[in-house]
Parts: structure tokens; sequence; C-alpha cells
């Protein structure tokens, strides 16, 4: 018997909670354990002691996929779990209309189900450490008064499920790399890059609006940097998830060299100098978003430290998502436009992971382990349906491929694509030029920011075609965002807002596309 921890997660923000908290809960001396709800065999809910559900939500209110079978377990087995205490906290977004949804559904259908919720569920936003120190203090509080039901032998192991056959960021499809072509030669500003991957013997579907998880590679010279800088020479065997290794291929495959993990930062607190002085001072989340893993370590040489506490302190490597740049019905291989990330922190010059690792280290007939992320709330509408996208930069893929879906068919299709410089950041520019040249795109509206004095976004553009946009609207035209979400997406909404009132007389513009977002007619795929 155990209290169960399960994380439903696509990032790692889950998983790292639930690993923190079954820290906690070991301490306080109560048999616990954690479990990637992938993993976890559904006929143990019947007898478990507690079920502490972690998750985050995707899409558009959509579980993670790690999280889809257990919810869908629930919501069609219905299992009976008379009396079974249990907690939930859900991670999210409040920019998402449908904050923590998934959270929310997980601990209502544990209640429908006959469950007993110990503490009331904690929606956590963004800046997530916060919100769950309040879910973890609650709980802790909850089972310190009740310890003597908790109390008791761990039990033999959990099961595991038999897995079903889909992909995902532990068992990844390893694809074939088939292209690789800089979409942006000459650029100054960074690289962008078409990559396609051949899925052959996968069994996979796919369709535009879709993104793929990518599990990436670390860099060498970064893991030497770690190694060096912890005094240790790699060779050391490590576990990490029941699995062994060299610590250098831990380094490299499995554990996240950047963002630093509550865990880390107490152990560098611990060492007094900057970690300590952020502690004290509540300034912990700046500390760890101008510090990598290695930063940490050249302030706070963890000297001494064995390879597999360190293994332990770090968080797992996430996979990033890429969205789906191409049709299944028109290319074989899954396509992906990407821009490289390279950025600095403090004076040390930052990779992408990534993106560095598919631009410098994989080459056409390399492997790409991958798994697909569906979204069924991003999909090109039948051809009756005008469809309206918005997508600068890498926000183009998509369209790409919703294009290719439409290509010889009768539907109205308006592009707002925008980047840096014409002569150089105009992606995929052969290809939509053709498809104006033979109707497949009705109207493309482009903005090159940086083409004159003044910056021109596609907010501009579509500020400057409101009537029209309005026009198409009144049709039944439905809205497609993709790409930035912290710039661009705010200033496209805002533009949006400003169209349907000046152009359709709608009196509150915030009102009128919440109710299409709620009627599936404005979809968002933001990053
Ligand atoms: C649903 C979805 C779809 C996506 N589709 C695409 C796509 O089609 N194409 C695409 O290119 N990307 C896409 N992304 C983004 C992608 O997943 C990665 O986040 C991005 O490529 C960076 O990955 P990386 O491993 O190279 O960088 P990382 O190593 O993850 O580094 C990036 C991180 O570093 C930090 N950072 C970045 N800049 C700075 C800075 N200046 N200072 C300090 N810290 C900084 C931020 O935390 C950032 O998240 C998508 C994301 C999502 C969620
Ligand atoms: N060449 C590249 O495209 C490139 C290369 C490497 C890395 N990156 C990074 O990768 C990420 C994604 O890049 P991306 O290729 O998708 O391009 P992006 O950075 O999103 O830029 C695409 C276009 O959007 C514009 N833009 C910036 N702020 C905006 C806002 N508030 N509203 C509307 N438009 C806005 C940009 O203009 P301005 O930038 O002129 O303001 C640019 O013209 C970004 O973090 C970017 O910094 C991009
Ligand atoms: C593409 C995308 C879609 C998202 N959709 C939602 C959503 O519908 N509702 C919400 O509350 N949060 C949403 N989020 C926010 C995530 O749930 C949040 O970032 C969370 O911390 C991720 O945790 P994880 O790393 O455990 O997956 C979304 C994030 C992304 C990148």
């Amino acid at each position: 018997m155990a209290i169960t921890l399960l994380f439903g997660t696509e990032t790692g923000n889950a998983e790292e909670c639930a690993e923190e908290l079954n820290d906690a809960i070991a301490e306080l001396g109560i048999p616990c354990r954690v479990a990637d709800m992938e993993d976890y065999a559904f006929e143990q809910l019947l007898t478990e002691q507690m079920i502490v559900i972690i998750t985050s939500t995707y899409g558009n209110g959509d579980p993670p996929a790690n999280a889809e079978d257990l919810l869908e377990h629930l919501q069609e087995q219905r299992p009976a779990l008379p009396g079974t205490p249990f907690a939930v906290c859900g991670l999210g977004d409040r920019t998402y209309a449908r904050f923590c949804q998934c959270g929310k559904d997980f601990d209502a259908l544990l209640e429908e189900l006959g469950g007993q919720r110990q503490i009331d569920r904690v929606d956590c936003d963004a800046d997530y450490e916060m919100f769950f120190k309040e879910f973890r203090e609650n709980l802790l509080a909850h089972l310190r008064t009740n310890k003597a039901r908790y109390d008791g032998p761990m039990g033999t192991a959990p099961a595991k499920r038999e897995h079903a056959a889909h992909f995902s960021a532990k068992r990844p499809f390893m694809g074939t790399l088939t292209a690789k072509r800089r979409l942006n030669d000459g650029s100054s500003t960074g690289q962008t890059w078409h990559y396609e991957v051949d899925l052959s013997g996968s069994n996979m579907d796919w369709a535009p609006g879709d993104s793929f998880g990518v599990m990436p590679t670390n860099d060498p010279a970064e893991v030497a940097a770690i190694l060096s800088a912890a005094r240790l020479t790699g060779q050391e065997t490590v576990t990490h998830k029941d699995e062994s290794f060299t610590l250098e291929h831990a380094l490299t495959h499995r554990l996240c060299l950047q963002r630093i993990s509550a865990d880390l930062l107490r152990r560098f607190a611990a060492l007094q100098g900057p970690a300590m002085e952020a502690v004290s001072s509540g300034t912990e989340a700046q500390y760890v978003a101008s510090h990598h893993v290695l930063d940490g370590l050249r302030e706070h040489p963890l000297l001494g430290i064995d390879a597999q506490s360190l293994a332990k302190v770090l968080r797992s490597l996430a996979p990033r998502l890429y969205s789906v740049a191409s049709a299944k019905e028109h290319s074989k291989d899954v396509a992906f436009c990407v821009a490289t990330t390279r950025f600095t922190l403090g004076e040390r010059a930052v990779k992408g992971v990534a993106t560095c690792w598919l631009e410098e280290r994989v080459n056409v007939g390399d492997k790409v382990p991958l798994y697909r992320v569906e979204n069924r709330n991003f999909r090109v509408p039948a051809p009756d349906v005008p469809a309206i996208m918005i997508g600068p930069g890498t926000g183009i893929a998509p369209f790409r491929g919703f294009l290719q879906q439409r290509q010889g068919s009768q539907a109205q299709s308006w592009l707002f694509f925008g980047h840096r410089n014409e002569a150089v950041d105009y992606l995929y520019k052969e290809e939509l030029e053709a498809w104006v040249s033979n109707g497949t795109l009705s109207k493309l509206s482009l903005a090159w920011s940086r083409d004159q004095g003044a910056k021109v976004y596609v907010q501009d553009r579509i500020r400057e075609q409101g009537a029209e946009l309005w026009k198409w609207l009144a049709q039944g035209a439905q809205v497609f965002l993709c790409g930035d979400a912290k710039g661009m997406a705010p200033g496209v909404h805002a533009a949006l807002v400003q169209v349907v009132q000046e152009h359709g007389g709608q009196s509150d513009g915030q009102a009128y596309w919440a109710q299409a977002e709620e009627n599936g007619r404005y979809h968002k795929d933001v990053y």
C-alpha cells in the first residue's frame, strides 16, 4: 500500500512537481510512489490507498498525450472508486480559454466515481512553482494530520501497463531524416530550416494542426563542461527511471542541462553564494531564468557530489514540439519548419537544445526520435468554409499543410504571413506564389517588419484589410493563428478585436472572439 502520484505531462513540469512531492511525502515517512500515467496499470486504481493526480493541459483543454488513455479509461470504463482518497493539481496557463481543463476533468471524474477529495484542487498558472507550492503544503498538512491512515508497508512495486501501440516521449519512433534545407539563406537574424522525416513502419497517423514531440540530444560540449565542473568522469553508472546508464549517456540523452530543478537550487543554496541570496530575497525565479545547470555549477561547485546524486537532482530531458508543416495526402514524409534558437545567458552563448542539435548534428539519413501530439482543435476546415490563416515566422508551418490539403479545391483561403526581410526571410516563397497563381490561395497578405523604418507586422495588415476580413467572417470564415505566443498572438488578437468592432458593429470584440473560440471558429496554436 502506498500513496500513488500520477503525472500527466508533455514537457516535464508536472513530472518534476510529482518527483518533488514524492520526496517530501517520503520525508514524512509515508510510503509513496510516482508513476507516469502512461505506464500505470489501470486496474490498480481499485486498490489504491490514495491517488494524487498532477497533470498539465494541452491543445485546447486536452490532456497531454501520456494522460489520454487514463482519462479515457475513467470516462468510458467508469471504475467504481468508493471512498478512495484523492487530490488533484492542474498545471496550465490562464491565457488559454480552458484553463487547467485536464486537471478539472480528472478532479470531477474521480469524485463522480466515488472517490473522496481530501484537499481542494489547485490550478497552477504559467509560473506553476508558486501555485504548486500551495498544493504541496496543503497536501503535506493533510498527510501529517492523518498520518495513521496512510502508514503501512510500501507493498510490492506496481505492475506496469501493457503498452498501447502508440509512440510517446518515453517510447518515440525512430524516424529517418530525409530532407534538410535552409529556408532563409543570407538572413542575419538566425537560421530557419525545413526538415522532413520518414515515418515508414510506424503506422502513425497525423495531420496539419498536430505537432510532433522530438526527443533531442544534448550538446556533447555542454555535457563535457558539466562533467568537468562537477569533477566527474562520465563513466560512473547511474540509474534514471529504472534504467542504468553511464553518467555521460544520461547527461547526453536523458537529463535536462538547462532548467535548474527545485532540488538542485536547494543544493546550490546550501553552499551560500548567489543561489542562497536568491532564495532569501525571494528571487528564485529570476535566478533560474538567468542560470542553466552549468552556470549554477560554476557558481556553486558541488564538490564531492556523486554521479547518482547529480543525476537525481536534474530534471528529465523534455521533448520539443514542432508543428506539422505538410499534409499526409501530399507527402509521405512529415515536414517541420524550425527556427534555430541561440541566445546568451550573462556572458555565455547558449544553444537551443533541439534546434541546434537538428541544425548542427542531424543529417539526412540520421534517426530522429519523435511521436505525434494530436490537436483535433486545429484542423483544416471543409472546402466550403473559408479559412483565414495568420502565421508569421515559423507560424506558417501548419498552413503549408492546410494549403497542400486544399490544393485543387474551390476553398477560399487567406494567409497572413510576415517576417523580417522579404529578400531573405520569405519562407516557402515559391510555393506560396504558386498557390496564389493557381488559386489555392485566394489572398496573401505579407508584412515585412524590417524592410522599412517603422515595423510592420501581420496585425497591421489585418487592420488595413479590416472591412474585407469582416466580409469573410460574415460568410462563416474560420480563423487560425499560429506562432509566437508572447508578442505576436496578443498583438493579432487585439487587431481582430478592433476589426469586428469597427467593421462588424460588434459592441464587445473580446466577447465576439471568446464566443468564436468556444464555437470552433477561432483556433490558436501558439508557443
Ligand atoms: C505546440 C508547439 C508547436 C511548436 N512548433 C514549432 C515550430 O513549428 N517551429 C519552431 O521553430 N518551433 C516550434 N515550437 C517551439 C519548439 O518546441 C521549441 O521550444 C523551440 O524550437 C526551442 O527549442 P530548443 O530546444 O532549440 O531551445 P531550448 O534549449 O529549449 O531553449 C529555448 C528556451 O530557452 C529560453 N530562452 C530562449 N531565449 C532566451 C533568452 N534570450 N534568454 C534567456 N532564455 C531564453 C526559453 O526558456 C526557451 O523556452 C513549438 C512549440 C509548441 C509548444
Ligand atoms: N530568422 C529567424 O526567423 C529566427 C532565427 C533564429 C531564432 N529565431 C527565434 O525563434 C523563435 C521563433 O521564430 P520565428 O522564426 O517564428 O520568427 P519570429 O521571431 O516569431 O518573427 C517572425 C516575425 O514576427 C515579427 N514579430 C515580432 N514581434 C511581433 C509582434 N509583437 N507581433 C507581430 N509580429 C511580431 C518579427 O518581427 P521583428 O523581429 O522584426 O520584430 C518577424 O517579422 C523566436 O523566439 C525567434 O527569436 C528566429
Ligand atoms: C501548445 C500548448 C497548448 C496549451 N494548452 C493549454 C490549455 O488549453 N489550457 C491550459 O490551462 N494550459 C495550456 N497550456 C499550458 C501548459 O499546460 C503549461 O505550460 C504546463 O506548465 C505544461 O506542463 P508540462 O510540462 O507538465 O506539460 C498549453 C501549452 C502549450 C505549449
